[in-house]
């Protein structure tokens, strides 16, 4: 299982005091160096922690494979255009969320989703789609010619211990579906030292990426220790 882990609040850090320290770009190198399989970051709309900066740098620094998260705007498309990150993660995002909730409405939004996976993947870059379990957001997603999904595990991390196991089914069997449509599949969300190693353990899944957490343990042990401990409980 690949760890590909989210520095945004390294950035957050940074952001809150408009400083210059600490630096996601050095944060990425030392996640690295403890075994992270990659780099995400997501740029947001207000760059209220990733900023256009970081993006270069880290194009720059990161040498397993960065994979940027972003709406799918046209001000993103032409970013990425530019940077050309290994890979985007197309997301939804509203102003005042506090992180992503839920996944991207394939199902709703095909034809315009499309037009941005065929525009990223003219540039030379991979493209992924964050979305819900559900199998027509599967189906809709395989139709936008996307290579990659990541399965939104927000709803297992968020559920009561009554509601996990059947959001659980629910990841397992979205896993399934995408990896039999021939589909990459990657998950991420609300993932926890507490909660990761079921989702872990669902075989056709082969990337994880988690930020809070991760970076949440390192302000109090270091990132390094805190990558290790998360690559050991992948597995
Ligand atoms: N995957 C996606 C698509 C996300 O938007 C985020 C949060 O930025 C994550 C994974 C990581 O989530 P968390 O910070 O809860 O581990």
């Amino acid at each position: 299982m690949r760890l590909g882990v989210n520095i945004d609040h390294v950035a957050t850090i940074r952001q809150a005091r408009r400083a210059r320290e600490p630096e996601p770009v050095t944060a990425a190198a030392l996640a690295e160096l403890a075994g992270a399989d990659g780099i995400t970051v997501h740029l947001r709309g207000d760059r209220r922690h990733i900023q256009d900066r970081d993006l270069r740098l880290l194009r720059e620094v990161v040498s397993t494979r960065l994979n940027v998260e972003m709406a799918a705007t046209d001000e993103m498309v032409a970013i990425a255009g530019d940077v050309k990150p290994g890979q985007v993660t197309l997301v939804p995002e509203y102003p005042d969320e506090v992180t992503t909730t839920g996944g991207l409405d394939v199902v709703q939004h095909q034809t315009a989703i499309a037009g941005v996976v065929g525009r990223l993947q003219a540039a030379g870059i991979t493209v992924s789609l964050f979305i819900d379990p559900a199998p027509d957001q599967i189906v809709q997603a395989r139709e936008t010619g996307a290579t990659a999904v990541e399965l939104n595990t927000g709803p297992y991390a968020d559920a009561t211990p009554d509601g996990r196991t059947a959001e659980l089914v629910r990841i397992r069997q979205a896993a399934s579906q995408a990896h039999e449509d021939g589909l990459e599949v990657l998950g991420g969300h609300g993932l926890t030292y507490v909660n990761v190693k079921p989702v872990a353990a669902i075989p056709e899944i082969v990337e994880l990426n988690i930020g809070h957490s991760i970076v949440a343990r390192a302000v109090l042990v270091g990132l390094e220790r805190a990558v290790r401990e998360m690559v050991v409980l992948l597995g």
